[in-house]
């Protein structure tokens, strides 16, 4: 489909608004179609993923109505959709909405694209049968697309296998539909936004340690302003430590728990990079970068952001090794694969075995990449673009709508800004 020429630029300057915060948004959505009364949300991301989960809560009977700033949810009471409901390229989507379907006592079907199909959904179906929910997948092995029946949940405590937001939020959304409490108890520290906004919206939710617990209950409808996205400002922090002459505020980034393990990374790299806890202003200026080790338990913090930090251990002198990335094999692509296929491509040194990669920096020569639709691989890509010695082009351009429509404008913005 569409391809994307990138060519080597000069600085980056002025101040960027990222899209509002993806997994933020899901949730918002969510919570808002299981709230009787009006929510209302501003600064809800655009991205196709979000859009895809804000058409899927209509279908299930949410009302909702938008005037330009303020997305108006009136919910409470959900129903059986007519049709298969689609979650696009989004596991966040797919995950999440199963398991606020589970409880719902009714039937519907989620499916999505060839990724949401090829991508693990026996995660989800494990905890959420435990719970007694009836989920079928069509193959039987675990995949997209999964249809839910009605059924009567009763709370579990869950241990999770694998550090997954995505995991532990469908478990606690079934959970608000299931007698007795629910707890989930996770391996690691994953992003906090499901239990954050359950609290928000008077729901009893209790954190103890790496452990969460909720008891079953409906929201009430609540405001939420939603920040901006740490995951998108990544590359633009990224961009403008890496291209010379750059200094680039990236506004009202969220700082909540495991989201900012980039910010960290880059700072140790010796990024200068602050950001500021009251405004969450993300400022990055260019500089030399060292490399350094990325832990597997630093890895749940930044999950999405180890393409665009490959990017910036290309640039950057030694050898950065990354550590844990198993999981990076069952994202939008196998990332592992298509990270270490887009540093070979523009020329860098990559190593990669078992979970681990490794990059030493040097210099970028540029190349055709394949995105395999990966919007992150898109978007890491045309970052790198901005710092190879030659032209870069960029496949399925399009790819980066998913969770970021207008990266292409925001990128020519901070090329043209005159400050
Ligand atoms: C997300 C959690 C992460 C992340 C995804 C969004 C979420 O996935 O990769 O893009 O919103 O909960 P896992 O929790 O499965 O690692």
């Amino acid at each position: 489909m569409t391809s994307h020429q990138v060519s080597p630029g000069g600085p980056l300057k002025g101040r960027v608004q990222v899209p509002g915060d993806k997994s933020i948004s899901h949730r918002v959505l969510i919570l808002a179609a299981l709230a009787h009364g009006e929510s209302r949300i501003t600064g809800l991301s655009n991205g196709q993923d979000v859009l895809c989960t804000l058409a899927i809560i209509e279908a299930l009977g949410a009302q909702v109505a938008y005037d330009g700033e303020v997305l108006v949810i009136n919910g409470g009471t959900l129903v059986s959709p007519p049709e298969t409901l689609d979650v696009g390229n989004s596991g966040t989507g797919m995950r999440l909405l199963a398991g606020l379907l589970a409880g719902l006592g009714i039937e519907a079907t989620l499916d999505g694209d060839a990724s949401i199909r090829s991508r693990p959904m026996d995660r989800i179906i494990d905890p959420l049968t435990a719970m007694g929910a009836v989920m079928a997948s069509a193959d039987g092995q675990g995949h997209a697309p999964l249809t839910i029946s009605a059924s009567t949940l009763a709370g579990i405590e869950y241990v999770m296998p694998v550090a997954s937001a995505q995991v532990k939020s469908a478990v606690l959304l079934a959970g608000l539909n299931a007698q007795g409490p629910t707890t989930v108890r996770e391996p690691s520290i994953s992003r906090a936004h499901t239990e954050e906004l359950m609290a928000a919206c008077g729901l009893e939710v209790n954190v103890e340690g790496l452990s969460v617990t909720v008891q079953p209950g409906q929201p009430q409808a609540f405001t939420h302003q939603v920040a901006g996205d740490p995951s998108q400002a990544a590359f633009w922090a990224v961009a403008a430590a890496t291209v010379d002459g750059s200094a680039v505020v990236i506004e009202n980034v969220y700082q909540g728990p495991a989201r900012t393990g980039f910010v960290e990374v880059l700072k140790r790299m010796g990024a200068d990079l602050t950001h500021d806890p009251v405004s969450g202003d993300l400022t990055v200026c260019s500089g030399p970068l060292v490399a350094t080790t990325v832990t597997a338990a630093e890895v749940p913090g930044l999950v999405d952001e180890v393409p665009v930090l490959a990017i910036a251990a290309a640039c950057a002198t030694g050898t950065t090794v990354f550590e844990g990335l198993a999981e990076l094999r069952v994202k939008e692509s196998d990332r592992l694969a298509t990270v270490e296929a887009m540093l070979v491509t523009l020329g860098a040194q990559v190593e990669v075995a078992g979970d681990q990669m490794a990059v030493t920096g040097g210099r970028l020569t540029g190349g055709l990449i394949e995105t395999h639709r990966d919007h992150r691989i898109a978007m890491a890509g045309a970052i790198a673009g901005l710092v190879a010695s030659g032209s870069t082009r960029i496949s399925d351009w399009d790819a980066v709508a998913t969770s970021y429509p207008n990266f292409g404008q925001d990128l020519a913005m901070l090329q043209s800004a005159d400050v």
